[in-house]
């Protein structure tokens, strides 16, 4: 079906004898997901994606698959009238297509990973919505970080640590630098034993995981059940030979609570910094 057969389907042509009903809403990202429940607006949300798993009523909505490998039927054919979406969502040009088709797309600005733009998110998604408790939930959040930053400014030492992703069936990658990964890592004050080497991920080889030696591993619980569960993990080429593997300290998180810089980073972030610190 082309766009205009759907967009037809779904009520949504701008024709004569069509008339839009009430806004029905399309979140597409974990965090843009979850800020639209904070604000009280999730009874509006009619579909989203794959990374939106929080909170559960929000990960039993329609999904539009994966939101870097959108199609534009996928989500034109959800009836929506507002798209709101994450920086990283796309391909771009499908973006483009879906707004050309005459959706309103409300795209945030290019994600910096830094817990002052999850508060920026809250008040432009909230703005967008109209919601009367934005300035209520952003302060809320803001204050937590900050509970959170002086817990985790308390906390001893700087562990060196490797991030590895298992989520595409790409295989496992290593976070480098510019990737959420790193960016909470710094936030724990840990150290990325990958940093200052490339940008993004890359497959992990066993060669890189010896010559880093991490001394503790985080890695994903969707991750770690792609790669057989902990012991086939530590069994990696590599890994086993690091001080992380040698020594069994693998960390491992929900990766939308740990990478989806959402309004959940304080307390994602204080669980990183303490459990990568336990022996
Ligand atoms: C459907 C299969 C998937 C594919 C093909 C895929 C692909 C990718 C790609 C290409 C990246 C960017 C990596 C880079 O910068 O080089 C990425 C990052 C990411 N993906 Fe996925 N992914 C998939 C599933 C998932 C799922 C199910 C989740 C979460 C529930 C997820 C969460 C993330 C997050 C949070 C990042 C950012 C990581 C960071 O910046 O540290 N992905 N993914």
């Amino acid at each position: 079906m082309n766009i205009r057969a759907l967009l037809l389907a779904a009520g949504l042509m701008f024709g004569s004898h069509t008339v839009l009903a009430a806004e029905k809403l399309l979140t597409i990202g974990g965090a843009v997901t979850e800020i639209v429940y904070a604000l009280g607006k999730g009874n509006e949300v009619i579909a989203n994606d794959i990374t939106s798993v929080y909170p559960e009523a929000a990960a039993n909505k329609p999904k539009v698959g994966y939101m870097r490998t959108l199609s534009a039927e996928g989500l034109v054919s959800t009836g929506a009238t507002l798209i709101i979406a994450e920086a990283g969502a796309g391909p771009r040009n499908v973006i483009d297509q879906v707004r050309n088709a005459g959706i309103k797309v409300v795209q945030l600005s290019e994600s910096v990973h830094t817990p002052q733009q999850v508060a920026a998110d809250i008040r432009t998604i909230g703005k967008q919505l109209s919601a009367t408790s934005t300035e209520q939930v952003a302060r809320q959040y803001e204050n937590a970080w900050q509970e959170a930053e002086a817990k985790l400014a308390a906390l001893p030492g700087h562990p060196r640590v490797l991030f590895v992703m298992n989520n595409s069936g790409r295989g496992a990658q290593a976070a480098g630098d510019e990737t959420a990964a790193s960016a909470v890592i710094k936030l724990v004050h840990a150290e990325n034993v990958m940093a200052g080497q490339y940008k993004g991920y890359r497959p992990l080889t066993a060669e890189a995981l010896v010559a880093a030696a991490p001394d503790v591993i985080i890695t994903t619980n969707e991750g770690l059940e792609a790669s057989g569960g902990l012991q086939n993990f530590l069994k990696t080429p590599g890994i086993d030979l690091t001080p992380a593997g040698k020594n069994k300290r693998i960390v491992s998180m929900d990766t939308q609570y740990l990478l989806g810089f959402s309004p959940r980073l304080p307390a994602a972030a204080v669980e990183l910094g303490e459990a990568i610190r336990k022996q």
